[in-house]
């Protein structure tokens, strides 16, 4: 590994956190990160909800199950994730002799946050005959105590693969479970859990776009309120509402999940508006403010620190590896 003087004294000691110092200035971030990856021999993979900038140099972005099996299928050494905890947690759990990066490690989860490990277990404990059904945006010790993880990209399907005889708990997100029920047909019993982002949008300010705009379709992420979902004409993950907006014959598109996505809707689709529904009072809360911790100036500087590193306790490792390698075989 060859550093610049400017890089080596930009790094940290171990368990400090490091000033914003030493990094390339503007233009010269981006070549600075391309050497710095061929150097690791670094993937970078980023989520839609990721700043333009850092989606404009990853090596691949995707939804949350197409992330995983990068994760899973990649030959690199090291594994940059500009997500949230869990998507990198995932990785690590998927591919536990790569170094798993996040460029900030306070880049949690709110949905996953609102499902303790403790209170889930005592949860399962009062529904031993359930099968355990958890959105992958959850911990990795949520994880160990499912039978099978899904994404919202693949959730309906899966449970309309379990055997009809047994009851079924769905957690983290009730509002991607109310979806999964009335689209399988399962009855689910469902953790109280959601996520703020998807919390906030306004109904509003939706409605005001429908009149505004009364030809746009309108995409939602199945993680949106029920009385949001109700006025959607296309539901899906990230990745299934970008190639819906490529797909559809509709003028314009009003949007109902995290705006990042829009950067990519705007590159796909680029003679068609989108619209990105607000929070309520016109916050721009809709924008996740753990994804957004990411920075290209902090994916510079992990790849140069090789820090902040996923590490994993073996044992539980193997427990949450066990439903997302059930999850990955039934997915098709
Ligand atoms: P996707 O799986 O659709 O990418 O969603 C992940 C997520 O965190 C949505 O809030
Ligand atoms: Fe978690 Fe919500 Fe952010 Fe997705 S948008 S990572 S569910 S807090």
């Amino acid at each position: 590994m060859v550093f610049t003087a400017a890089q080596k004294s930009a790094a940290p000691a171990a368990g400090t956190r490091a000033p914003d110092q030493g990094v390339p200035s503007g233009a010269e971030l981006p070549g600075a990160i391309n050497e710095l990856r061929r150097q690791r021999k670094a993937v970078i993979l980023a989520h839609y909800y990721q700043d333009d900038a850092i989606q404009d140099i990853a090596d691949f972005i995707g939804d949350s199950l197409e992330l995983s099996r990068k994760a899973a299928a990649t030959e690199a050494e090291v594994i940059v994730f500009c997500g949230v905890h869990f998507m990198a947690e995932t990785a690590k759990i998927l591919s536990p002799d790569k170094t798993v990066l996040l460029p900030d490690l306070e880049a949690g989860c709110s949905l996953a946050d609102a499902c303790p490990a403790d209170a889930f277990a005592a949860f399962r404990a009062e529904h031993p005959d359930h099968l355990v059904v958890s959105y992958i945006n959850c911990s990795a010790a949520v994880k160990a105590q499912s039978d099978l993880i899904c994404t919202s990209s693949n959730a309906v399907d899966l449970v309309r693969q379990l055997p009809a005889d047994r009851p079924i708990l769905f957690a983290p997100d009730q509002n991607l479970g109310r979806w999964v029920q009335n689209q399988s047909g399962r009855e689910l019993t469902l953790w109280p859990g959601s996520c703020q982002v998807h919390e906030t949008f306004s109904e509003q300010a939706l409605l005001q776009l429908q009149l505004d705009h009364p030809d746009a379709e309108v995409l939602a992420h199945p993680e949106c309120q029920q009385h949001l979902l109700d006025l959607a004409d296309f539901i899906g993950s990230t990745s299934k509402l970008l190639h819906r907006a490529e797909a559809s014959d509709a003028d314009g598109f009003i949007v109902l999940t995290e705006p990042g996505i829009l950067h990519q809707m705007r590159q796909r689709v680029p003679h068609k508006p989108f619209y990105a529904v607000p929070g309520a009072d016109g916050c721009s809360c809709n924008a996740c403010p753990y994804m957004r911790l990411n920075t290209l100036e902090k994916l510079w500087r992990c790849l140069v620190t090789n820090e902040p590193r996923i590490e994993m306790d073996e044992e539980l490792r193997l427990r949450a590896l066990a439903p997302i390698e059930t999850m990955l075989a039934m997915s098709r």
